[in-house]
């Protein structure tokens, strides 16, 4: 939630800057803002609620002068969306700039005591507290680096931010403590952002904070300490994300592409280290008990994959959603191992849970997107999705890739060889269902008008039924429930009239027989029946049709239609899906 990002070197600020927000803007589009320190040492700032586009409109950006600078792109939470409550904040004389991302908790606390002291709030943020204090305390200290420990010692909560003082010119600063803060090394200029993304198209060369550490960064050095001010040496990392990755190519928009990508990642999520899976799959074996834990699609990859490790690999597994993990802790015991799941590694429930499992001396292994994310740092072993940045705001490449790294584990284990080489075969099966694009788009333009929506399966597909609905209330705003097939005619069935749609999913596995009938109970009632199979049914009113493939590589294509459903509706009813309304990609708070 919230996207900062901070240069500082010999080139104008702005327009890095700016091109940086734009890759940012997954994180928070509630408004944006720009402040650069010129060679006056004057500090200017640009904002505006709104998208970044709405920000690059504006004729006072061209104006906005300075080699250093910080942007940001919000995503509220204390304060509504307001051009005051929009970042970069001011310090009262106009002495220090700052981006925040995160919650200061005592942030009200800090603010009665400014406050005190004459400083003048104008906004209704967290945020602002830091500006007035990193003001306040470098007026007494007169040297950055005894300031910055001390505003460090005194706040409390998640955060990671970035600040100039127009008296320390070209220097920029920054600390982290749980939030994400990403340190680019340049050639005569240096970068500071929550994801590397955001610099990316100039440096690859990166340092990844950990909690508590602050840096310094002028455009020649960079320096890292420990909130205690002593020196750290961390090395630099090479990442290896292409820049061409983050553009959206031909497709109209991010998600689109996303979706057309899966046809490559899919085996790219195949393609591990061999040492690192067998890591994985020794720790499996060992493991007393395997818990799964992830929020949102993560969560419905860990309830697919509940079902893999039971069916292929006779593994029992218990899966928690993370913000409920603390109802579970006491369950965990040494022997215990936990697999977490997210495509951004940063989502704060999901740190949280891991925090707490390994408090207990739990052992915790992840599948993560975001390489050098927190939750890698947090995990004793670790199989990245390998599907290159995801920028739509909805998950969708990175739920297959999920889907496939749990299909290759459980089958491992379950020695189930002639499975393992077959799900090679995904990526032709996986193009083969895009070809379903023009279908769907003229499904979705005749049922966009629905109010409700109902997903179906049993098995391996009932989690895709809840990633159906999750995705279509997410992308349209149609009200989406998803649930297993059986359980309709206990209670859903009451909610089916003329007309109201239900995608059934349907391939010809164990399920097919059973499920049919539970679509013929819908159809009976009234109910528009949309059946995702293999084969074509007279119950169907719609019929999308997948590829035949082993049960396993099911979800895996069922996914497609899904998403290109959910796209397509939102297309359909003028709403971009690459930024849906109220939410942000990485959910760093909890
Ligand atoms: C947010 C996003 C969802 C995502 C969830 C988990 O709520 O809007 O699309 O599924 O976070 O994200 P993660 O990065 O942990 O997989």
């Amino acid at each position: 939630m919230c996207g900062i990002m901070g240069y500082v070197g010999d080139r104008e600020a702005t327009s890095i800057l700016l091109d940086g927000l734009r890759r940012l803007e997954y994180r928070g589009y509630d408004s944006a803002g720009i402040s650069t320190l010129d060679s006056n040492r004057k500090i200017h700032v640009v904002k505006d609620v709104g998208k970044v586009e709405q920000l690059a409109q504006k004729a006072e950006l061209s104006g906005l002068r300075g080699i250093a600078g910080l942007a940001h792109t919000r995503w509220a939470t204390h304060g509504g969306v307001t051009m005051l409550n929009a970042h970069p904040h001011l310090s009262c004389n106009r002495e220090v700039t700052i981006v925040h991302n995160g919650i200061i908790e005592n942030y009200l606390e800090l603010r009665r005591d400014l406050d005190a002291k004459g400083h003048l709030f104008v906004s209704d943020t967290d945020s602002e507290v830091i500006a007035h204090l990193v003001e306040a305390v470098y007026r007494n200290k007169k040297d950055v680096l005894p300031a910055l420990t001390d505003v460090v010692r005194q706040l409390k909560g998640a955060y990671a931010f970035a600040a100039i003082l127009a008296d320390a010119p070209n220097v920029m600063v920054g600390a982290r403590q749980d939030a994400p803060l990403v340190v680019g090394l340049g050639n005569g200029e240096n970068f500071l952002a929550s994801d590397a993304l955001a610099f990316i198209g100039h440096t690859d060369r990166v340092i990844f904070l950990d909690n508590r550490e602050l840096v310094l960064l002028t455009e020649k050095n960079v320096t890292i300490y420990d909130f205690e001010g002593n020196v750290k040496q961390k090395p630099a990392t090479q990442i290896a994300w292409e820049l061409g990755s983050v553009s959206r190519r031909e497709f109209e928009h991010y998600t689109l592409k996303e979706i057309h990508e899966q046809k490559e990642t899919v085996l790219q999520a195949l393609r591990q280290d061999p040492r690192s899976v067998d890591v994985f799959v020794d720790a499996l074996e060992r493991a007393g008990k395997v818990y799964i834990t992830g929020c949102g699609t993560s969560f419905h990859a860990a309830l697919l994959a509940k079902l893999l490790f039971t069916t292929y690999a006779k593994i029992p597994v218990e899966v928690l959603l993370s913000s409920e993990f603390d109802q579970y802790e006491e369950l965990l015991d040494k022997k215990a191992l936990l697999i977490a799941v997210s495509q951004s590694g940063e989502t704060a429930d999901v740190l949280s849970a891991v925090k707490a499992a390994r408090k207990m001396g739990v052992k915790v292994c992840s599948i993560v997107n975001a390489m050098g994310s927190t939750l890698v740092r947090e995990s004793e072993c670790t199989l990245l999705n390998n599907c290159g940045p995801e920028i739509g705001v909805a998950a969708t490449k990175s739920f297959t890739s999920q889907l496939m790294i749990f299909n290759m584990l459980a089958l491992r284990l379950g020695q189930r060889e002639a499975e393992l080489s077959d799900l090679w075969s995904t990526g032709r099966l996986v193009e083969k269902t895009l070809g379903l694009d023009a279908q769907i788009q003229e499904i979705a333009d005749r049922l966009h008008v629905a109010n409700d929506f109902y997903f179906v399966g049993r098995s391996l597909h009932h989690p895709l039924a809840l990633e159906g609905a999750l995705k279509l209330k997410e992308l349209s705003y149609i009200h989406a429930e998803g649930m297993a097939a059986g359980e309709l005619k206990h209670g859903s069935l009451a909610l089916i009239s003329e007309g109201v749609p239900v995608v059934v999913l349907n391939p010809e596995d164990g399920t097919y027989g059973d499920t049919l009938s539970n679509a013929s109970e819908v159809k009976a009632r009234g109910g528009r029946i949309i059946g995702v199979s293999t084969k074509p049914s007279k119950v169907y009113d719609e019929y999308i049709e997948i590829p035949v493939a082993a049960p396993n590589i099911y979800p895996v294509l069922e996914a497609v239609p899904l998403q290109m459903l959910a796209y397509y509706a939102a297309v359909s009813r003028q709403q971009n899906p690459d930024y849906p309304r109220n939410l942000a990609k990485s959910v760093t708070v909890k």
